[in-house]
C-alpha cells in the first residue's frame, strides 16, 4: 500500500466550512469539516429541519453547492418550508427519497459541499430486512452515508429524533459512528432553542448556540438579552449572570411564596429542585427567613435553565425577597454559590459574569467576599461574606 504526504493534503484541502448560521458556527467551532458527519438531533417539533434549512439556504445564497435529501417530506413540502424563510435562492437541490442508494449515488456524483439528510430514521436500505427507523437500519443507514462522506469529503449533516422518554433510541445508537453530535433543546412551549455539541471530534464541546422560535423560522441570538420579564417591580425578582460555555447571560431568577393547604410545595422550573431545597434550609437556619409552612415556587424568566450553583445566591435573595417581602432593585445583580454555613463561596469567571450585568444595566453586584475580580467601570462591588449579608444589602 502506497502512503501519502500528510503535508501535501494539508495544502490543498480546505476542511472547514461556515455551516452559514452563526450559533451554529460557534457550537460547532467554525464550521462543518469536508467529509465528516454531524447528527443535528432533538424532538419533534424543536426546530431541526428549519435549523438545517436554514444552513442549505446561506450556502446556496453564497453559491456553495448543497444538497437536500428530504425523506420526509415532499419537494412541494420543503419548497413551503423554504419560503416562510425567506427568499429560495438557486442551487437549493432537493431529492426527496428515503433509498439509502439514492442518497449514495447522489452524494457521489453532486459532491456537494453539505449534504443533509432529513431524517435518518426515515431512510432504509432495502437490501436490509428490517423496517426503517429501526435501530439496525438506522445504524446501518448512517454507517453507509458516514463512509460515502469520507471519501467524496462532503460535510454531511444528520438529522435525528428523539423523544422524552425513549431518550437518544436512535441518536445513541449513531454517536459512536458520527464525528460531532450536536443537540438542540428547548421548552416545548417557549421559543428560546439551544444548541450544544455533545460530541465533537475536531473540537471542544463547551460551546452554547441561541436561537429564537419567531413565526418565519429561527432567529439566531448571538446577544442574549431578552432573557428578562417585564419591568414590574415586584418583590421575588433578582438578577444573576450564569456562565455557559464562553458566553454569559444574564438571568432573571424569580421567587414565589404563599400560603398552601396540606403540605407546602416547592416547585422549581429552570432551576434544580436540589439547590432550591438546599437553599430555603440555608435560609431558614442562617437567616431566619422561615418558609416552612409556605408554598415556594421557584422559576427563571425567559426560558433559560440556571443550574449551576454561581446562581445560588440570586435565588436565595429571590425567595428572601418574597418572604419578607420585599423589592430587590432591578439595578442589582448577584452571584455566588452559598454554602451550609449561609457562607457565600468563590465561582469561576466572576469578572465575566459582573460585565455582562454591568453591560445589562446593573450598576452593583453583590460578590462572594473571596475570589478574583478585575475592575469594571460602572459597577460598585458589594463583598458579602454570607447570605445574610447579602440580604441585607439588597433590602
Ligand atoms: P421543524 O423545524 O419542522 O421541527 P423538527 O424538524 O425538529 O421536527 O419545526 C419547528 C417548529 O416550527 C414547529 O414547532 C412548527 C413550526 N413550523 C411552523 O410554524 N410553520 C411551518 O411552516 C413549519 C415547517 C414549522
Ligand atoms: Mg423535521
Amino acid at each position: 500500500m502506497s502512503t501519502t504526504s500528510l503535508r501535501d493534503v494539508a495544502a490543498t484541502t480546505t476542511s472547514v466550512h461556515s455551516t452559514g448560521v452563526g450559533e451554529l458556527d460557534r457550537v460547532v467551532g467554525g464550521g462543518f469539516i469536508a467529509g465528516s458527519t454531524t447528527l443535528l438531533f432533538g424532538e419533534p417539533g424543536v426546530g431541526k429541519s428549519t435549523l438545517a434549512l436554514m444552513s442549505l439556504r446561506e450556502l446556496a445564497a453564497d453559491a456553495t453547492p448543497v444538497l437536500l435529501i428530504a425523506a420526509e417530506e415532499s419537494v412541494a413540502q420543503v419548497a413551503q418550508r423554504a419560503r416562510r424563510l425567506g427568499d429560495v435562492p438557486a442551487g437549493l437541490d432537493v431529492a426527496a427519497s428515503t433509498d439509502v442508494d439514492v442518497a449514495e449515488r447522489l452524494l457521489r456524483e453532486r459532491r456537494p459541499t453539505l449534504c443533509v439528510v432529513d431524517s435518518i430514521s426515515a431512510m432504509s436500505d432495502d437490501a436490509l430486512g428490517s423496517t426503517a427507523g429501526s435501530v439496525p437500519q438506522v445504524r446501518h443507514v448512517a454507517e453507509r452515508l458516514c463512509s460515502v462522506a469520507k471519501e467524496t469529503g462532503v460535510a454531511l449533516l444528520i438529522v435525528g429524533h428523539v423523544t422524552k422518554d425513549g431518550e437518544l433510541a436512535g441518536p445513541r445508537a449513531l454517536e459512536h459512528l458520527v464525528d460531532t453530535v450536536i443537540r438542540i433543546e428547548g421548552d416545548r412551549h417557549g421559543s428560546l432553542r439551544l444548541l450544544r455539541a455533545l460530541k465533537h471530534r475536531f473540537g471542544p464541546t463547551g460551546e452554547v448556540g441561541l436561537l429564537e422560535m419567531v413565526p418565519d423560522g429561527l432567529r439566531e441570538m448571538p446577544d442574549a438579552t431578552v432573557l428578562r420579564g417585564p419591568e414590574l417591580d415586584v418583590p421575588g425578582v433578582v438578577f444573576t449572570v450564569t456562565n455557559d460555555g464562553s458566553r454569559s447571560f444574564l438571568i432573571e431568577m424569580q421567587a414565589l411564596v404563599a400560603t398552601g393547604s396540606g403540605s407546602p410545595r416547592r416547585v422549581a422550573h429552570q432551576v434544580s429542585s436540589q439547590r432550591l431545597s438546599l437553599l430555603l434550609a440555608v435560609l431558614e437556619s442562617r437567616c431566619a427567613v422561615d418558609t416552612s409552612d409556605l408554598d415556594v415556587f421557584a422559576a427563571t424568566a425567559g426560558g433559560l435553565a440556571a443550574n449551576e450553583p454561581g446562581v445560588d445566591v440570586a435565588l436565595a435573595l429571590a425567595v428572601a425577597s418574597a418572604a419578607l417581602d420585599f423589592a430587590v432593585p432591578r439595578t442589582l445583580a448577584a452571584m455566588g454559590e452559598v454554602g451550609l454555613a449561609g457562607e457565600l463561596r468563590a465561582v469561576s469567571g466572576l469578572t465575566r459574569r459582573v460585565r455582562e450585568a454591568q453591560r445589562l444595566g446593573a450598576t452593583r453586584c453583590v460578590v462572594p467576599s473571596d475570589g478574583e475580580l478585575e475592575e469594571v467601570p460602572g459597577v460598585e462591588v458589594i463583598r458579602c461574606r454570607t447570605l445574610a449579608q447579602a440580604i441585607a444589602v439588597a433590602q
